[in-house]
């Protein structure tokens, strides 16, 4: 298995170009096969989520071309399978968008049930709220959700809890439903936004998106687009607490800064100076960082895709700070990863206590999740000593490139499988 291995105490200093937002990307792939045309779209990360994410679109019969490796064309025209097999979902989670846009399409979509995953269960009883609403039959058999619907309607929607997945995939079904939709208590990520904004220029009618009421009047049909995806701002933040974390200073390119807000305010508050460009953000780490509180909340609160890269840098700031995770039921699970390092953090049911310490050391450590996994490493980049990472596909499926990023910002860094090749790395950076 591919691992990192990390000789830390390296400041990160330099400039990091951001990818696409993997998470618009997901779901704007799916929003691909709602039209019979054309739909290409630019600024793809190249990570493993997007790739099985297209590989379910050519299983059920989309036509995928790959212009380059960010940009792809999308035909939907020939679409004769409606089902999304279980192997896409076991993979990612995401592919349930495909219910979504089948349905909408279509008005029929079987979709194997997703599972719970790495930070909690996860249930999808939201989406089938909407879609039962929107007037579809939704039925749960031997793990196969399937939806069927004579015609979708208009409706008024009031989601229970605010969720991106549940508004992004009643979004898209209500899109080509007949009549107007309002989805109430809205997930107001950048992400919907670029989900409603791709599918406007496919010729929907979706308003309010990035608000907690979004408006749509469904239309028969969509068109083609060429579209490109927003960048990452969970791919900047990461990049910006690696700054964080390692004293050094960072500026992190193509970013929409006001994206970051929650997460440069962070930064501000343990200490670091940022400074925002039009499409850039420098964060700089010169002086010692102490502790704040921190409380991850739905956008434009503190994302919980940041909230272990947020430990990671608590953990080694002065004084006590907690970390309230009011989002996912199970997110805190690299902390015993994280103690292997010295680090003083005690879990008491949704919230950490973080006691910050001077230095982590390197150690052996294994990523439980995406975002814990792209946290381990920032504190891998900072500590005293060598440390490896093991399970870094957990890493890759959603960092484009990130060790060779971070070897452009001065870290000591290499992908590695071999013994061997640890032992070549522990001689070149002794
Ligand atoms: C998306 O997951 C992201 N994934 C997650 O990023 C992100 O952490 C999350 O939004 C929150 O921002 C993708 O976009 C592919 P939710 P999603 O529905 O849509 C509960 C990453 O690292 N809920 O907003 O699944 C749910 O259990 C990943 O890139 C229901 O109860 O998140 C959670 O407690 C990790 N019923 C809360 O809502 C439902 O039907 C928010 O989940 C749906 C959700």
């Amino acid at each position: 298995m591919e691992q990192y291995i990390i000789k830390g105490g390296n400041p990160l200093v330099g400039e990091v170009e951001i990818g696409g937002a993997k998470n618009a990307a997901l779901a704007i792939l799916a929003t691909a096969i709602m039209t019979d045309e054309t739909v290409t779209i630019e600024n793809l990360p190249n990570v493993r989520d997007i790739n099985v994410m297209l590989d379910a679109i050519k299983g059920i019969g989309g036509k995928v071309e790959r212009v380059d490796v960010h940009t792809v064309k999308i035909n939907g025209s020939m679409i004769s399978d409606l089902l999304v097999d279980y192997e896409y979902i076991k993979k990612i989670r995401a592919s349930y968008y495909l219910l979504g846009a089948l349905l909408g399409k279509y008005k029929r979509a079987e979709v194997a049930l997703p599972g719970g995953c790495d930070i909690g269960s996860r249930p999808i009883d939201l989406h089938l709220k909407g879609f039962r609403a929107l007037g579809a039959n939704v039925d749960i058999h031997h793990g196969l959700i399937s939806a069927t619907a004579d015609g979708l309607k208009g409706t008024h929607i009031y989601l229970d809890k605010v969720s991106v997945g549940a508004t992004i995939n009643i979004m898209m079904a209500a899109a080509m439903a007949e009549g107007k939709t309002t989805i109430e208590n809205a997930a107001k990520e950048p992400h919907v936004v670029d989900v409603a904004n791709c599918l406007n220029s496919m010729g929907a009618k979706i308003r309010g998106a990035g608000t907690d009421v979004i408006r749509i009047s469904g239309v028969e049909r969509l068109h083609k687009t060429e579209y490109s995806i927003i960048p990452d701002q969970i791919e900047a933040g990461t990049f910006m607490f690696a700054a964080a974390a390692t004293r050094g200073d960072i500026t992190v390119k193509n970013v929409i800064p006001k994206h970051l807000d929650s997460i440069t305010a962070k930064l501000l508050e343990i200490g670091c100076e940022v400074e925002e460009l039009d499409d850039a953000v420098r964060v700089v780490a010169s002086k010692p960082l102490h502790h704040t509180q921190v409380t991850t909340l739905p956008y434009p609160g503190f994302p919980t895709d940041m909230q272990p890269q947020m430990s990671v840098v608590l953990g080694i700031s002065e004084g006590t700070s907690t970390v309230t995770e009011s989002i996912f039921e199970n997110r805190f699970k690299y902390v015993d990863e994280l103690a292997r390092m010295g680090a003083s953090i005690k879990v008491e049911s949704n919230i950490a206590i973080v006691t910050g310490i001077s230095q982590y050391l390197g150690a052996r450590v294994s990523a439980p999740d995406l975002r814990a996994g792209a946290a381990l490493v920032i504190a891998g980049l900072a500590a005293d000593g060598i440390t490896i990472v093991d399970d870094i596909y957990y890493i890759e499926r959603g960092y484009e490139d990130f060790h060779l990023k971070l070897k452009l910002l001065g870290a000591q860094v290499e992908k590695v499988s071999t013994e061997k090749e640890i032992l070549k790395f522990k001689l070149k950076v002794s």
